[in-house]
């Protein structure tokens, strides 16, 4: 998700999941082959399994940044098909490529001959007036018979004019079915289903219609529940303490403002990490109230926790 799941977000969610599969934001072919892919497609070793996410419509330049990719040790190189950005601003990419599924399945090819790792599609069920199963299904199809073999679906259309990036992600309805009926029509492929999940209790019902579970906001707003997950998916693993959790995140802190970096870059993502336990506001506050602060460093983290109340 752009500007959420940056590298220190996502460090800090491996710490809360070992085995969950990470994405990063969208980063685009254009900007990976022209600009400083070494910034754009950093990461910590300790993030595998670890996808990154593609957008962009020219196949040369898909081509050439799957292979960076590649070469970064990226485990998956996912297309992005369902960012509902303005088509004309910067180029073709994301949902509006629905309508070009023969250009998509170009892209697809060129960057699977370029690596070893699975090249996936992340898409939406439809776009505008093109909701229908079978508009969903054709693309799957053009871009099944090119060999992919993974699909994340937004269980939602995509509004390509009148509604903004964010309305899209609530204004279109959910509509699950339609995925499941995917599945049903391509039991080969490995369909995974995004959008609106809540709950922990949701997730072994979905997994029993569709291969995976992809959760966008509830995982950054209540991060905890990657770790719930975890154990739902082993119930070996113990739960993580949430304290243990910061404390481990206290010299990945040091080490990036040693290098330059600034804390609210990182602690940003932290602030959900107690929601819904005793002090979660007061754990919030601290940090968004001294995290900014011109030289703060790991230790208003330190003075954050200290503050919490022992149970939580
Ligand atoms: C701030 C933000 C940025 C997003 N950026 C991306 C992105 O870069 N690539 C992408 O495929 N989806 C992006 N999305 C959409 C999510 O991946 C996801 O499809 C959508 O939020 C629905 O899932 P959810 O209900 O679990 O959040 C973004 C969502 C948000 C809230």
């Amino acid at each position: 998700m752009m500007d959420w799941t940056d590298r220190h977000c996502r460090y800090f969610m491996r710490l809360l999941s070992p085995s969950v599969r990470l994405y990063t934001e969208m980063v685009t072919a254009a900007a990976v082959v022209h600009g400083d892919r070494r910034s754009l497609l950093r990461y910590d070793e300790s993030e595998h399994p670890i996808a990154v996410q593609l957008g962009g419509s020219n196949v040369d330049w898909m081509a050439s940044a799957a292979r960076y990719a590649n070469e970064c040790g990226f485990d998956e190189i996912n297309i992005n098909i369902g960012c509902p950005s303005d088509r004309v601003q910067s180029g073709q990419f994301g949902a509006c490529l629905m309508a070009q599924p023969g250009l998509v399945a170009e892209c697809f090819s060129a960057m699977r001959d370029e690596v070893d790792v699975p090249v996936t599609v992340k898409t939406r069920i439809g776009i505008d007036d093109q909701d229908s199963y079978d508009f969903l299904r054709g693309f799957v199809d053009t871009l099944a018979s090119a060999g992919c073999r993974k699909f994340i679906v937004h269980a939602r259309i995509a509004i390509l004019d009148g509604l903004s990036p964010k309305e899209n992600r609530s204004v279109p309805p959910l509509n699950y079915e339609r995925v499941f009926r995917l599945k049903q029509d391509y039991p080969e492929l490995d369909i995974v289903l995004n959008g609106g999940v809540q709950e922990l209790s949701q997730i072994d019902t979905l997994l029993e219609r569709v291969d995976g579970v992809m959760i966008g906001r509830q995982a950054y707003h209540h991060p905890y529940l990657l770790a719930e997950i975890e154990k739902q998916l082993h119930p070996d693993r113990p739960l993580p303490d949430r304290r243990n959790v910061v404390d481990r995140m206290l010299p990945y802190i040091e080490q990036e403002l040693a290098d330059g970096e600034r804390l609210i870059r990182i602690t940003r993502h932290m602030l959900g990490l107690f929601a819904g336990q005793p002090g979660a506001r007061a754990w919030r506050r601290y940090l968004s109230e001294n995290a900014h602060r011109e030289g703060a460093g790991a230790e208003v983290v330190a003075a954050a926790l200290d503050a919490m109340p022992v149970a939580a």
